[in-house]
């Protein structure tokens, strides 16, 4: 392939399955069916502690996985072959990889310090970032004490009790998430409840339980033109209006907008000292660590907030730092990449051993799917290789009881990923032995497998399936930061070597842009739908008659 001119600089003549490193591999995963993870043991009794690092306090066990040494070896050599390197600093200079909307990708500027930068071209640059970031973050912490310290007022002179963060995507699951992960530091005083579907019954019966006068509404949108978030808050707005008569309650103390779009919000009526802005080089996916986190620093602190900032800011070191074979989101992109472009995998599943993470695969769905879910490479061509897995997840023990049937002994390879934390202080010791000894079970199980018994076929378990192991000493502030970095890395990790942009979303534009015209015509008639969507909507239509 020759390079175009839409070829970025750090991916010349670059496509992953021409590289030698491809190659070998699909060697080798024909002789992976062959193979088994126990056997990879009992030949390297050292591949455990080979097969597993530290990172702050994050412990890596990625052992069990289907790679012999030699695959392991090559597809490091994938990564070395890959445009990763230059494709890295380009990401941490601010050059504008995200080519589609001509922006830069900087979220790692919104938890680094002064002189992080080790482009040195780029270092003055970067420190003007951290210092105006360091602004931006002034702001959430002078809001989220005043919240939290019971001086910030609502229209009826009363402190606040209650938070309702109004997004949808980024600017909700990074907040939620890191709100029911972080319950430990959570204020004893004041509830965060988020709002993000369109669906009137999600915001009205959680407004029904509220009282309005102790209610702010963080209205948390990047652009400040989402339509389920506009829809939502203007039904949090008609609420204040019926139960305070307060007309415009916008412009009141019980709203505060945060935004990359200071002009809208204003035009919104949110005043000018209530908008917490971020820019927009952070993209939505990746901003919790922004203004959009307010709601987080309001539960947890703004101390704590920044401890999650400083987790994740100690894994950006680590990714830019490590060589790939010690550099925890190069292995696990990696890892993935083997399974499903090697291996056939169709998915990924993440399964926390800890409930306070329930949300993390649906953050990382948005994470992953929406970054890598591409069918067109940097330099605008049709990709022939298979891009984002599809990832999936619930916490266990649930999951034991529900889908795990299918991991043990369905015919589908599904890698998994088990998070837990070796402490737990909301826990107790006979707790926290059950759950972990479960976790270890079932990724034993799963590797190890069993014969069946004579007779008994459907008792057998193939085994052979594979799984990391991450497992934070704590479910820290700090660690939980670190975590949700290392999945950003990883993402990106496979992005470069996918030779895709991970940060634009076209995606998900079609399906907005039909939305808005069906629903500005009140009758299918009058749209150009498609057959089966006009007989839907004339269904829907003759039901609420
Ligand atoms: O689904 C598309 C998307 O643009 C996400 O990337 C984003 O997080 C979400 O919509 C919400 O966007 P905004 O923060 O601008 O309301």
């Amino acid at each position: 392939m020759t390079a175009t001119s839409n070829t970025p600089h750090y991916a010349p003549n670059y496509t992953p399955t021409a590289t030698a490193a491809w190659k070998t591999l699909q060697q080798y995963a024909q002789q992976a069916t062959g193979q088994n993870i126990t056997d990879f043991f009992t030949d390297n009794p050292q591949r455990s502690s080979q097969m597993s690092l530290q990172c702050g306090e994050i412990f890596l066990d990625y052992s069990k996985n289907l790679v012999s040494d030699q695959t392991w070896q090559t597809l490091l050599e994938l990564a070395a072959q890959s445009p990763l390197e230059r494709h890295r600093a380009a990401m941490f200079s601010g050059e504008k990889i995200n080519t589609t909307e001509d922006r830069a990708v900087l979220h790692a500027a919104l938890r680094a310090e002064i002189g992080d930068q080790s482009v040195a071209s780029a270092a003055e640059e970067s420190d003007q970032r951290v210092r105006l970031v360091k602004q931006q973050l002034n702001s959430v912490e002078l809001v989220s004490e005043k919240i939290r310290s019971g001086q910030w007022l609502g229209s009826t002179g009363k402190a606040i009790t209650d938070v309702v963060n109004i997004g949808i995507g980024g600017s909700d699951l990074g907040p939620k998430l890191a709100c029911s992960a972080l319950q430990e530091y959570a204020h004893p005083g004041i509830t965060l409840h988020f709002i993000s579907n369109v669906d009137g019954a999600e915001i009205l019966t959680t407004l029904q339980k509220l009282n309005p006068e102790t209610t702010l509404v963080a209205l948390a949108s990047k652009t400040f033109t989402t339509q389920e978030t506009l829809l939502n808050a203007k039904t949090a707005r008609n609420w204040f209006a019926d139960t305070l008569g307060l007309e415009n309650a916008q412009s009141s103390s019980h709203f505060v907008g945060l935004t990359a779009n200071r002009e809208n919000a204003l035009a919104y009526g949110i005043p000018d000292d209530q908008i917490l802005e971020f820019a927009e080089w952070v993209g939505g996916r990746y901003s919790l660590w922004s203004s959009i986190g307010l709601s987080i620093a309001i539960s947890i602190g703004y101390q704590n907030f920044v401890e999650m900032l400083a987790g994740a800011r100690e894994m950006d070191l680590h990714f830019q730092q490590a060589p790939a074979a010690e550099n925890m989101p190069v292995i696990l992109a990696l890892l993935g990449i083997w399974y499903s472009n090697f291996l056939g995998a169709q998915s990924t599943a993440v399964i926390p051993y800890c409930e306070r993470l329930l949300l993390l695969p649906s953050y990382l769905q948005q994470l992953d799917m929406e970054s890598n879910g591409k069918s067109t490479t940097v330099d605008g061509k049709p990709v022939d290789y298979q891009t984002g897995a599809i990832l999936w997840g619930q916490t266990g023990t649930n999951g034991q009881h529900a889908f795990f049937q299918l991991l043990h002994q369905g015919t589908r390879m599904v890698p998994i990923d088990f998070v837990a934390a070796a402490v737990d202080n909301l826990s107790n010791e006979e707790h926290h032995r059950v759950l972990l000894g479960n976790m270890l079970a079932q990724a034993s199980a799963l590797m190890s497998g069993q014969e069946a018994p004579e007779g008994e076929p459907y008792r057998h378990y193939p085994g052979n399936k594979p799984s990391n192991v991450l497992m934070l000493k704590k479910l820290t502030a700090k660690n939980f930061g670190a975590l949700i970095a290392l999945y950003e890395h990883k993402v990106f990790v496979q992005g470069s070597i996918w030779n895709i942009n991970s940060f634009d979303q076209w995606g998900v534009e079609l399906g907005k842009k039909m939305a808005n015209q069906l629903l500005a015509s009140d009758s299918a008639d009058q749209t150009e739908l498609d057959p089966s969507t006009t007989a839907l909507f004339a269904h829907i239509k003759a039901c609420q008659e």
